[in-house]
């Protein structure tokens, strides 16, 4: 049967992170997203960290006002960035645990730990008719708590999954790819959108065409690392026909 292509949410930040690199006003994000468009991606999205290391608030204005694709804004969950989503009413945001030392977002969300906490943040920007995601590992409880809580989507955490691709461990990647399915069809059956990202290159990405209930990849890293060689458009073409094959 024919699948559905899955969404590709191109992930910019880093196009910010070369720009303050140097302070200076290029690369602009803004730029880069209209490309992204022009290149068959379905979406936006933008990491707003507490420490405005590489997206700033500027940035997620002009994400939101000057360009047509759907912003898919990642975040804390602070009352700062809950107050920024509210004025700014992206398309979705997507709540991720934040450390200020880490060079990534490390694992996903504890959901079922903060069922109150989570449940409070979420009714406010929900009531704004901003759709929810959450960040969190293939784990069921997980999935339920994050059902529980409210939200409309969960973005499974790929991170572990590309860590063993990577290092060629074949039998570990394939479990936890199984991991993965297993927990896109539970996140599924219980009525949540499933989405997945972090680690992902146009090699990886491959493997999980095969989890049906994927509709949307988010992608950053690989794609603007890529577009050094080979240009953003090209980049984000090649990753588009990687994560659909034949479907
Ligand atoms: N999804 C989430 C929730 C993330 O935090 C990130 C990294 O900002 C990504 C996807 C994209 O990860 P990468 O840049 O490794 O492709």
């Amino acid at each position: 049967m024919k699948q559905d292509n899955i969404r590709l949410g191109v992930n910019i930040d880093h196009v910010a992170t070369l720009r303050n690199a140097r302070g200076t006003f290029y690369p602009d994000p803004l730029e880069a997203a209209k490309i992204v468009m022009e290149s068959g991606a379905d979406g936006i999205t933008a990491h707003l960290r507490e420490d405005r290391r590489h997206i700033n608030d500027d940035d997620i204005k002009n994400l939101k006002t000057k360009q047509k694709l759907p912003l898919n804004l990642e975040m804390a969950v602070t009352v700062e960035m809950q107050k920024i989503a509210i004025e700014t009413l992206p398309n979705a945001v997507c709540l991720v645990p934040e450390k200020r030392e880490e060079r990534t977002t490390e694992g996903g969300l504890k959901v079922k730990e903060n069922l109150d906490n989570l449940k409070s943040f979420i009714f406010p920007l929900k009531s704004a008719g901003i759709r929810i995601s959450l960040f969190i590992e293939p784990d069921m409880m997980q999935i339920k708590a994050a059902k529980e809580v409210g939200a409309d989507i969960v973005e499974l955490h790929t991170g572990h999954f590309c860590d063993l691709f990577e290092k060629s461990m074949v039998k570990e990647y394939t479990n936890y790819l199984k991991k993965l399915e297993d927990a896109s069809k539970y996140a599924s059956y219980l009525g949540l959108e499933v989405h997945a990202g972090h680690g992902l290159t146009v090699n990886s990405v491959k493997h999980l065409r095969e989890l049906h209930q994927i509709r949307e990849l988010n992608i950053g890293h690989s794609i603007i690392s890529d577009s050094i060689f080979i240009g953003l458009g090209s980049a984000v073409k090649r990753m588009k026909k990687m994560i659909n094959g034949d479907r």
